[in-house]
This record gives C-alpha cells, sequence and structure tokens, in this order.
C-alpha cells in the first residue's frame, strides 16, 4: 500500500472503525472524556527520496509520523521511548497545556532531553480547543523528520460549526534534506554563516514530480465529485512559509490553529511553520475531464538564500471511464511570486473568531502588562583564531529586544519550580528595547546581539498582556513566523513600518480577533497579540523558523502560581527526564 493508500485508509479507519488502528487503548471515562495511550518509538529509519537512500529519526518507523486522535476534553498519555543515539524531547504544538507544563516538551525549557534508551510519559488533558495541530522534536532540527499531526475532534456528540465534511484528509507539508539536518545547522552554528538551503518540499512526506527522481513519490488525493473534504493543513517545513494552491479550486477557510474562524473563501492559502489550517474543499460535479496539480513553494523575504523549489501532489477525480482520464490534461495552478508580500497581508486580515456564543473570543479588553519586543536578526563577533562567513566575516545570530536566548544546560521549569534559579536563570528580560531606534528604517551599524545570562519575564497569574512584536530591518527585515506555548492569543492588530503606540491601538479589533498559536510578524512590520496569563509554567516564546530559533530567536515566560489550589502547577512525574 503507498502512503496515499495509506492516508486514505487511515482516514477510513476513523470514520468506520472509531479509533481502534490509530489509538491502541482506550481506558475509562475521566471529566466526560477518555484516556488515550500511545507509545513514540524513536528508530532510525532507512528513507529514499530523490533517489538518495539515508537513516532518518523517525517514531514508530512512519515518515511523517504517527496520526495522534483524541476528542476534545480527552486525555493523551503518550509514551516516547528513545532508541536512537540523539537526545530527544516531543512537543505537542498548540496544545495549551493547561497546568500541564511538564508535558509541553522544549528541551531545557520544561524538562530536560530523554536520553538513549530513555523513556517520558507525556500526559495532558486537551480542553477548550478541537482542530488540527501537530506534534514535533523540540531538540535541535530534529523535527525535520520527527513529526504527525494531532487531531482534536469535537467532543462525541458535538459536531462542526460547519457542513459535516464527506472525509477529512492531514496535508501536512515538509522540508526535506540529502545532508543530515543535524550536521546542516550544526555546520551552520560552527561557521556563522546561514545554514544549506533544503533540497525539497514534501507533501506528506513526497516531493512529488517536479523533482528529479520523484515522480514516484507524490501524495496523490482522490476524490468523489460533488463531495465537501475537509483538508487539514500542517506546516511543519523548519524554514520556509509556503503558499499553497489547487489548479481551478477554491477552499472555504473554517479554522485556524485549533480555533474556528469565520469561514471565508480563497483559491490560495499561506501557512507559516507551526501554523495549521482546517479548509473545506468542495469537489466539482460531474468528475471533470482533467487531473488538478496542488502546489506549495515558499513566501520568502529575508535577504539569505532559500529552498526556490516546488511541491507538488495531484488531485485526481475518481471516474468511472477511467480510460478517459488517461488522456486528461494536467492543470497547473499559478503561485504568487516568492516575494509576494501584499498576498500574504491580503490573506492574514481575513482571519476572525468566530465569536459565538458557543465558541466566544474572549479578548483581554483591558492590558494590565504591556510588552514590546523586537525581532530579528544580529550578529555575534566572529572567535578569535577563526574565520567566520556570517555578516562582514562575524557570525548569524538572532533576538528578541536585542537578547539572544541562552539556552540553560538545565530545565528552566524544574528550576523555577524547585527554587533553585540561582546560576540557572535570571528575571530581567527587557519589557521594552533598551536602546529604541528607527526598528524598520536604515539599520544601525552595530548589529551585535547581547548574549549571556538566560534571562526571562516573569508575570503574575491571570495577568492580561498585550505584546507588540516589531520586526527590524537588521541585516534585512523578514516575516518571522512568532509562537507562544502554553497559550493561543488573539492578534489584535497589524501593520508595517514602526507600530505607533498613540495611532495604531485605536484601531486594534477587540471583538473577533483570530485566535491562534503562532502569528507572522510582517517582513518590515508589528503585530499586536494579547492573551490573559491563567496558565502557570514557564512557557517559551520564538521564531518557528528552526534557523532563527537556533540562533537565539527565543524568550520565556514564568507565569507564577495564583493563590487557589486549581491555578498552581502540580509538581513534574516521577519520570521527568534528568540533564
Ligand atoms: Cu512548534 Cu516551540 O514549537
Amino acid at each position: 500500500m503507498g502512503f496515499s493508500g495509506f492516508f486514505s485508509a487511515a482516514v477510513m479507519l476513523i470514520f468506520f472503525v472509531g479509533f481502534f488502528m490509530a489509538v491502541p487503548e482506550v481506558v475509562a471515562a475521566n471529566h466526560g472524556g477518555v484516556t488515550r495511550h500511545y507509545k513514540f518509538s524513536i528508530r532510525m529509519k532507512n528513507i529514499t527520496r530523490l533517489c538518495r537512500t539515508k537513516s532518518i529519526v523517525a517514531v514508530n518507523g512512519k515518515f511523517p509520523g504517527p496520526r495522534v486522535v483524541a476528542r476534545e476534553g480527552d486525555r493523551l498519555v503518550v509514551k516516547v521511548v528513545n532508541h536512537v543515539s540523539n537526545n530527544i524531547t516531543i512537543h505537542w504544538h498548540g496544545i495549551k497545556q493547561l497546568r500541564s507544563g511538564w508535558a509541553d516538551g522544549p528541551a531545557y525549557i520544561t524538562q530536560c532531553p530523554i536520553r538513549t534508551g530513555q523513556s517520558y510519559v507525556y500526559n495532558f488533558t486537551i480542553t477548550g480547543q478541537r482542530g488540527t495541530l501537530f506534534w514535533h522534536a523540540h531538540f535541535s532540527w530534529l523535527r525535520a523528520t520527527v513529526y504527525g499531526p494531532l487531531i482534536i475532534l469535537p467532543r462525541r456528540n458535538e459536531s462542526y460549526p460547519f457542513l459535516k465534511p464527506y472525509k477529512q484528509v492531514p496535508i501536512l507539508f515538509g522540508e526535506w534534506f540529502n545532508a543530515d539536518p543535524e550536521a546542516v545547522i550544526n555546520q551552520s552554528l560552527q561557521t556563522g554563516a546561514g545554514p544549506n538551503v533544503s533540497d525539497a518540499y514534501t507533501l506528506n512526506g513526497l516531493p512529488g514530480p517536479l523533482y528529479n527522481c520523484s515522480a514516484k513519490d507524490t501524495f496523490k488525493l482522490k476524490v468523489k465529485p460533488g463531495k465537501t473534504y475537509l483538508l487539514r493543513l500542517i506546516n511543519a517545513a523548519l524554514n520556509d512559509e509556503l503558499f499553497f494552491r489547487i489548479a481551478n479550486h477554491s477552499f472555504t477557510v473554517v479554522e485556524a490553529d485549533a480555533s474556528y474562524v469565520k469561514p471565508f473563501e480563497t483559491d490560495i492559502l499561506v501557512i507559516a511553520p507551526g501554523q495549521t489550517t482546517n479548509v473545506l474543499l468542495k469537489t466539482k460535479s460531474p468528475a471533470p475531464n482533467a487531473t488538478f496539480f496542488m502546489l506549495a513553494r515558499p513566501y520568502a523575504t529575508g535577504m539569505g538564500t532559500f529552498d526556490n523549489t516546488t511541491v507538488a501532489g495531484i488531485l485526481e477525480y475518481e471516474n468511472p471511464s477511467t480510460s478517459s482520464l488517461k488522456n486528461a490534461p494536467l492543470l497547473k495552478p499559478v503561485l504568487p511570486a516568492f516575494n509576494a508580500t501584499n498576498v500574504v497581508a491580503n490573506f492574514s486580515n481575513k482571519f476572525r473568531s468566530l465569536a459565538t456564543t458557543k465558541f466566544p473570543a474572549n479578548v483581554p479588553q483591558k492590558v494590565e502588562k504591556k510588552f514590546f519586543f523586537t525581532v530579528g536578526l544580529g550578529s555575534n563577533p566572529c572567535p578569535k583564531n577563526q574565520t567566520c562567513q556570517g555578516p562582514n566575516g562575524t557570525k548569524f545570530a538572532a533576538s528578541m529586544n536585542n537578547i539572544s536566548f541562552a539556552l540553560p544546560s538545565t530545565a528552566l521549569l524544574q528550576s523555577y519550580f524547585f527554587s533553585k534559579s540561582n546560576g540557572v536563570f535570571t528575571t530581567d528580560f527587557p519589557d521594552f528595547p533598551l536602546h529604541p531606534f528607527n526598528y524598520t528604517g536604515n539599520p544601525p551599524n552595530n548589529t551585535h546581539v547581547i548574549n549571556g545570562t538566560t534571562k526571562v519575564e516573569v508575570i503574575p497569574f491571570n495577568t492580561s498582556v498585550e505584546v507588540v512584536l516589531q520586526d527590524t530591518s537588521i541585516l534585512g527585515a523578514e516575516s518571522h513566523p512568532l509562537h507562544l506555548h502554553g497559550y493561543n492569543f488573539y492578534v489584535v492588530g497589524q501593520g508595517f513600518g514602526n507600530f505607533d503606540p498613540k495611532n495604531d491601538p485605536p484601531k486594534f479589533n477587540l471583538v473577533d480577533p483570530v485566535e491562534r498559536n503562532t502569528v507572522g510578524v510582517p517582513s518590515g512590520g508589528w503585530v499586536a497579540i494579547r492573551f490573559q496569563a491563567d496558565n502557570p509554567g514557564v512557557w517559551l516564546m520564538h521564531c518557528h523558523f528552526d534557523v532563527h530559533l537556533s540562533w537565539g530567536l527565543r524568550m520565556a515566560w514564568v507565569v507564577l502560581d495564583g493563590k487557589l489550589p486549581n491555578q498552581k502547577l502540580p509538581p513534574p512525574p516521577s519520570d521527568l527526564p534528568k540533564c
């Protein structure tokens, strides 16, 4: 059975047999939900793409990894066993992890990595969200091959706020490197240059026919005429936002980052790493005498090189007269130029929360604490006796408020919880840039970032927070998909140029702004987000481009416990890995 066969077969199973295949063990009810047990075995796997065979880190021998399916209100218990030589952690991207921060997964933030031969059980309940998310490794660049869908269905007796789809199909975008992705990032960190770009993009693990020696590795979506399909799109690529289009077809966007949105029509989609989007695809009727390319290729704004290739899948109608399909034309969609920022801005402006009584938009109307963080690139001086290949002989770096995050060697959450933060982190992450400048104007001559101690931002339980994320033009303005762990936030405003604290806030949407976990900071622009800090723990916020993450474009929030027992983070599980 081919991979597409596997996918449709799995979809059928979900529909007709329930979760038997995907979920080996379902145990008694809790809070109206059930507990679903999974096991992830991390092992090396040989795999051939683009005519080269290599060994990748994979979960349960699958690439992309296994599908995790649950309903809103369920508890997930996932035992991860590490059989490879790399350290690893798994992150449940977009899961709010309400009072279960120990299960969030980012290495050295909420846990020490799982070492070779060791295991860790991630245990968390899915509260107040439903839709498509994904899981991925959160250690170095291992997520290049360690990722898979995380599908949250509505509660058993609840339905979607849209037409019930005939079938649902996960579509995962990935990024394929012929080299070992760990070697790619390690070399970049060593030389100071930008990392080598990927060799292909993938659609459900398959690069498709537009690459050399790849035609047999093509994702095919076989559809019936006149039906509605729910496509669960996930951008698991490392470093690239993507445009996506299917020839002669349009979509209805219904959900983003596991929150329902007001449905809107579009024939082009833009999806950043870390983002997920559910769209309805209504197939034509009668079946057209053609097949249709679905294509994705990057939206890129940085100054550096990028993988400017196109992944293709094929949308094929099940046609009783298959003979006629043989000569049927294969239609190709036209994608925007790689730097079509206007298309991206138009698209992201269309997102609104559903904001109904059942699915309200609980936007903080008043803000207790305001933050302003710059995000962007920078440099580090070249160490003595070395030559560096970054900008002007320096090393590339990245920062927030010019602080390049220093990854600690022990987990922040543990040291915070057991009051052992001395020598691990300091609480002086700046609320505002220490040296304001014209962020999107001519870049300053000094591009050096600040290194040093691990700095966190501490906020009391239940603070209403606003963060303005401002791109800088240092070493080139660039769009940055910013991701917050432990929360969803509301995107109350965005614009180009420098944020204007006087004239921009009156224009904020406090009624039905989109609720997300990852938002693109516009290239040369800003975005304002709000959230209620009602989840105690230590939460990473970072650019979901792995290259920028590796260069230090991340920071951590410490959200303190509240007074009531149900406002406190419980102690860690006994198998929490040690550093
Ligand atoms: Cu999907 Cu911290 O990441």
